[in-house]
């Protein structure tokens, strides 16, 4: 097989990469592990900014997000009694947009035939070779049959476990990373949200977050000490914990019912540097991992490869390396703001094994300067909406 683009990896990054460059006409063949249903159905993030469903609309493929997706002009922050709002739309001009991260891959899954985009599903052993080299390949096998992908660019959009990351030489790149005391326990459920906001609390019990996916499917999480089991959180000591954490006002609208799906996540902050390796380019969790707190990784993997489809177009229109060469040094750039703010709304918001008294003092204090000042609900409001690109 011979591709101008083999991209490793079907999540959004991948997906939207492969439209991308079909759309301007560059050859792509995306290699993906796991089975298409697989893809289809992860629950996974749902808070989608500008950068995000403009790329969708730009390729045409926005129409059902418009529809289904709702838009949001502002969220809340909460210290376990009173509701801050952070009025987004207000103070920066823009909204975000609900829709799960599961609806936005299926939509690029079921236009990837009619735009030439294929799709190798459930590819085993997949591994990259000659990166360093112009003739790159990717190798994998498929239906039993052992295959080799040629092309002059390899995309790794594999997420945080895949290969593409490791195929670069340590001696080539830097690793930053922070793992969290904590996980977040996640039920999803189709009951009516309890506000029609995301509500972030910072309880003494520990965080909690109210969020949805439509007018009748809630998700909502609380913080977890890493080594808790799932089993030990039946659903009604689930939602009596949300009660608690979410406050009195998110209590009483709060509709209860059983879980379609009950995870536990570890949360952890991590990039590589750089974002390119010879003929090797990395987009979204391949290269960074950011807490959900503030909802920034599938938009981070939508500005990546905003970024990368531009670089790559333009080099396949013969523009020269340049672009290319900008690519690792523009995405950080941005990616470390993003971090920087997953990071800080993180330990505003969380109970740490060391929170005492001071700690937990110091966060309310910070909560209560956020109520009462403009200045830092826009700085909040801009960095959620979406730095630009
Ligand atoms: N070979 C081929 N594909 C692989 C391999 C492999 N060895 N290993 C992993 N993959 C695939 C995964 O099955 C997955 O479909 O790569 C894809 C990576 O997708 P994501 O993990 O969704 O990562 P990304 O596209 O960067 O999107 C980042 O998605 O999951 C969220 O928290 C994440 O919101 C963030 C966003
Ligand atoms: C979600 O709806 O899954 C969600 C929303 C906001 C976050 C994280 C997750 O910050």
């Amino acid at each position: 097989m011979r591709t101008k683009v083999a991209i490793i990896g079907s999540g959004p990054a991948g997906l939207l990469l492969g439209h991308l460059l079909r759309q301007a006409g560059v050859d792509a063949v995306i290699v993906e592990r796991q089975a298409r249903e697989h893809v289809a159905g992860r629950i996974r993030a749902g808070v989608l900014e500008r950068v995000t469903t403009d790329l969708m609309e730009r390729l045409g493929l926005g129409e059902r997000m418009s529809r289904e997706g709702l838009v949001e002009t502002g969220f809340n922050l909460a210290d376990g009694e009173r509701l801050i709002r952070i009025e987004v739309e207000a103070l920066t001009g823009r909204q975000v947009v609900v829709y799960g991260q599961t609806e936005l891959t299926r939509d690029l899954i079921e236009a990837a035939p009619e735009r030439g985009l294929e799709i190798v599903w459930e590819a085993g052993e997949v591994a990259l070779h000659d990166i360093e080299s112009d003739r790159p390949s990717v190798s994998f096998v498929a239906k039993g049959e052992r295959r080799r992908l040629e092309c002059d660019l390899i995309a790794g959009c594999d997420g945080y476990h895949g290969p593409s990351r490791r195929a670069i030489p340590a001696s080539a790149a830097r690793e930053y990373e922070r793992a969290w005391p904590f996980g977040w326990l996640g039920i999803l459920a189709d009951v009516p949200p309890c506000h029609h906001e995301l509500i972030y609390s910072n309880h003494e019990r520990g965080f909690a977050l109210a969020s949805m996916r439509s007018p009748t499917r809630s998700r909502y999480y609380i913080q977890v000490p890493l080594d808790e089991k799932i089993d030990d959180w039946p659903d009604e000591r689930l939602w009596d914990e949300l009660a608690l954490r979410l406050g009195p006002e998110a209590a009483a609208n709060m509709t209860r019912g059983p879980a379609l799906e009950k995870s536990i996540a570890p949360l952890r902050s991590y990039v590589f540097e750089p974002m390119r390796h010879g003929r090797l380019f990395l987009a979204g969790d391949a290269a960074h991992i950011v807490p959900p707190t503030g909802a920034k990784g599938l938009n981070l993997a939508a500005s990546d490869v905003a970024y990368l489809s531009e670089a790559i177009i333009a080099w396949a229109r013969d523009d020269g390396e340049a672009r290319l060469a900008g690519y690792s040094e523009r995405a950080l750039a941005r990616v470390w703001k993003a971090e920087r703010f997953s990071w800080w709304l993180t330990g505003l918001m969380h109970r740490f094994p060391d929170t005492g008294p001071f700690e937990r003092a110091m966060q309310i204090a910070e909560l209560d300067y956020i109520a009462g000042s403009t200045a830092m609900r826009t700085a909040i409001a801009e960095n959620y909406v979406g730095l630009p690109l």
